[in-house]
């Protein structure tokens, strides 16, 4: 029986531990960086603290009701019997609704005004839209429509013909209205430290808006079982204060794609066009297949989890499937090392901060 016992504490401690273990301050919704991430952690306090309330009362009056009312040696009264009670009845009822309604309003409230605003954005950006065409996008709200695939991440900004994946670029301060979609299967489009996810369905779109307070970089994840690559299906949010921003935006609109400044650079923009064109987009501005690569030097990372540098893009490059199993970029073995040196390249030359 004691055996038991210590066997159950030990597993309890393990799970403990275990549980415990996703310790990526950037990836926790209890560390939020925007008022949408805030709200919603107010929530998730008032819940807990409800139900910690109620634990501690349970639990309580259980333990009183143990030690008072136990079976003492030598006393063999058979207690009181009672059939029905009113007045415990109604308690035990009105309790529950009471705690119920304190949790249902403000969640009810908050569910509702996170999700108004979308429309309103509509009307506003068409309103805007009839005045003056330039005037509309650079003062409605911004929009980004996401796209997932299986196992990336694409950003169009419709009101600025960008498109770009990976790296999600948004300003500070303001609220960034989400359109999201998927290709192929449903996944889940999910920054844990600005708001709670939202699925992504293919032929459907759902809305959302996001607000970060400070610059920095935010980690984005699928979060929705979507294949074999599910777990690596990471992107970025790179929020910038609000003129950085409108740089980039403005780089990006500029951005032509076609750079080679070295001559091995422009002997890896041939390697490309022989072999990766067809998929990658780079004038940061169509939608492709594979990830639009405009900017791919910029970003955090290769295949949304691995390190941005040369050596990993060549294993990126020759052993995709290794890296990233079920992804439907295929493997390049046999490029010659004087190709894939260009390529690689050609391709750390394709960015966009000056
Ligand atoms: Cu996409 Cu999980």
């Amino acid at each position: 029986m004691r055996q038991h016992l210590w066997r159950t504490i030990l597993l309890a401690l393990i799970f403990t531990l275990l549980l415990t273990g996703c310790g990526d301050p950037s990836l926790s919704a209890l560390n939020p960086q925007g008022p949408v991430a805030d709200t919603q952690l107010s929530l998730i306090k008032l819940s807990i603290f409800i139900m910690l309330l109620v634990i501690t009362v349970v639990t309580l009056i259980f333990i009183y009701v143990l030690i008072r009312f136990r079976q003492r040696p030598g006393d063999d009264r058979i207690p009181e019997q009672v059939e029905g009670s009113a007045v415990l009845e109604t308690i035990w009822t009105a309790i529950p609704i009471v705690l119920l309604i304190i949790l249902a309003v403000p969640t009810v409230m908050t569910t509702f005004s996170l999700a108004e605003p979308a429309t309103d954005v509509e009307t506003s950006a068409e309103a805007a839209e009839d005045e003056e065409a330039v005037e509309a996008s650079e003062e409605g709200p911004l929009r980004v429509k996401v796209t997932a695939y299986q196992f990336w991440w694409q950003f169009e900004y419709p009101d600025h013909g960008i498109v770009t994946a990976q790296d999600l670029y948004i300003p500070t301060g303001e609220k960034v209205y989400f359109e999201l979609t998927a290709e192929d299967v449903i996944h889940s489009f999910w920054v844990p430290a600005l708001g709670g996810k939202m699925d992504t369905n293919p032929g459907l779109v759902n809305e959302m808006f996001l607000e970060a307070d400070k610059p920095g970089v935010y980690q984005g994840k699928c979060a929705e079982l979507c294949g074999s690559s599910h777990a690596l299906m990471d992107f970025k949010v790179v929020a910038l204060e609000p003129e950085a921003f409108d740089q980039w935006l403005a780089s990006m609109s500029e951005y032509d794609g076609e750079k080679a400044e070295t001559e091995t650079a422009e002997q890896g923009r041939e390697v490309f066009a022989d072999n990766c064109i067809s998929c990658h987009a780079v004038d940061g501005e169509t939608p492709s297949l594979g990830p639009n690569l405009a900017g791919i030097a910029d970003r955090e990372t290769i295949a949304g989890y691995l390190p941005n540098d040369a050596q990993t893009m060549e294993d990126w490059i020759r052993h995709t499937d290794e890296l990233k199993e079920g992804v439907n970029m295929p493997s390049f073995p046999d490029l010659s090392g004087e190709d894939m040196d260009a390529l690689i390249e050609y391709l750390q030359g394709l960015t966009i901060s000056e």
